[in-house]
């Protein structure tokens, strides 16, 4: 077994801080390219930010300040190394909230600069697509879905480096429309889990809801319909049982995951025509919302039926996490890709800039 300090391996050290999860791992590539993890800290906010009901960027940018060195002297800890070891300093730069990523720069720069480490300005969408490199060891190509609580798109993931944006939401992310339903029915935040447990009660034929963006060419997704069409059904019914909430439920995630699964169809098309015929074809399912269950059940029939491998990362590695940064900051500084102490951070960053917009894209607010 490998150690840490095999010198043949590149250790990295990664951060987080984009949203509402300070993170901080160590992440070890070997020369073959195989990963592993030597420390993967996270610390959820959702305490500070439950009162609001969301998100709210100036307290999240706060936290991270508070305790980022902390979690940063814990994950090194933990991997038991020097940042003498170190290769190189691995940070999201983008897309995200622009304080909480100034904190995670500004914090990796000096890293950088006091320690002389590469630094590595990472795409967070970037990282959630290389994860399966890090957990399943899969190399590129392959169709990944990301679905969480900031984004919702198909890419095609070429290589490193190298994506094709298939389709993306033109109003909410998944997990955003889990979050507000359940916030509607009066359940928990964060809402997936919480509308998973309560419709695995219910009976989804009850209510008849859409299914949106079904049987359009292009895989691009829409939940904001869905999401009031389960409020709509809430207020007829209202003052809601159970019962109720427990059929509302079902029905959103059987018409959610129904939807999915159509724009997953498209898109297995368009990588069919895309894809070297005689490569393998692999579907990968990350973010938050890929610990739904009856979303992955329904994901694994179809990937079976295109003849596509489904790769779903573990629960703790498809959520926000720094050791995915760290893992797609060694993929790249293999390949010579670093980047100077002035390379900003980007609230907008999307990972296939030539992708046309959505339908609605700008008009309905979509995610970048
Ligand atoms: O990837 P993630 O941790 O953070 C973001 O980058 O957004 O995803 C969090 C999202 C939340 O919206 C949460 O409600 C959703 O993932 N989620 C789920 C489940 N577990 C988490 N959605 C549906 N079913 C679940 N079991
Ligand atoms: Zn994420």
């Amino acid at each position: 077994m490998a150690i840490a300090s095999d010198t043949r391996e590149t250790l990295v050290l990664g951060i987080e801080t984009s949203c509402d999860e300070t993170a901080a791992a160590v992440v070890a590539r070997s020369p073959d390219g195989h990963g592993r993890i030597l420390a993967n800290i996270v610390r959820a906010q959702w305490e500070q930010h439950r009162r609001y009901g969301g998100v709210v960027p100036e307290i999240a940018a706060r936290a991270h300040v508070e305790c980022l060195d902390e979690i940063v002297g814990e994950a090194m800890r933990e991997a038991g190394i020097g940042f003498a070891e170190l290769a190189a300093v691995a940070v999201t730069a983008g897309p995200g909230l622009i304080g909480g990523l100034l904190v995670g720069l500004t914090t990796a720069k000096a890293l950088a600069m006091v320690h002389r480490l590469a630094l590595v300005a990472v795409n967070h969408l970037e990282a959630h697509a290389l994860t399966v490199g890090l957990t399943q060891g899969l190399r590129p190509p392959y169709l990944l879905l990301l679905v969480s609580g900031g984004h919702t798109q198909l890419l095609l993931v070429r290589d490193v480096g190298r994506y094709r944006r298939l389709g993306t939401t033109i109003d909410d992310a998944l997990g955003e429309a889990f979050d507000k339903t359940a916030k509607l029915l009066g359940l928990s935040q964060p809402g997936g889990p919480a509308v998973e447990r309560s419709g695995m009660k219910g009976h989804p034929e009850r209510f008849a809801l859409p299914r949106p963006m079904s049987g359009r060419a292009e895989p691009h997704f829409s939940f904001a319909g869905l999401k009031t069409a389960v409020r709509q059904q809430a207020q007829a019914l209202a003052p809601l049982g159970k019962e109720d909430v427990a059929d509302l439920c079902a029905a959103f995630e059987l018409a959610a995951a129904e939807s999915v699964v159509d724009r997953v169809r498209v898109a297995i098309e368009i990588a069919n025509g895309e894809l070297d015929p005689l490569a393998h074809r692999h579907l990968v399912v990350s973010g938050g919302v890929a610990a739904n269950r009856r979303l992955r059940a329904s994901l694994a029939e179809v990937a079976a039926r295109a003849g596509y491998a489904l790769h779903v990362p573990p629960p703790a590695l498809c959520t926000d996490n720094a050791a995915m940064v760290a893992w797609a900051g060694a993929e790249r500084l293999v390949r010579g890709w670093t980047d100077g102490l002035d390379v900003p951070a980007r609230a907008r960053w999307p990972l296939d800039p030539d992708a046309a917009p959505a339908l609605g894209f700008g008009r309905l607010g979509a995610k970048a």
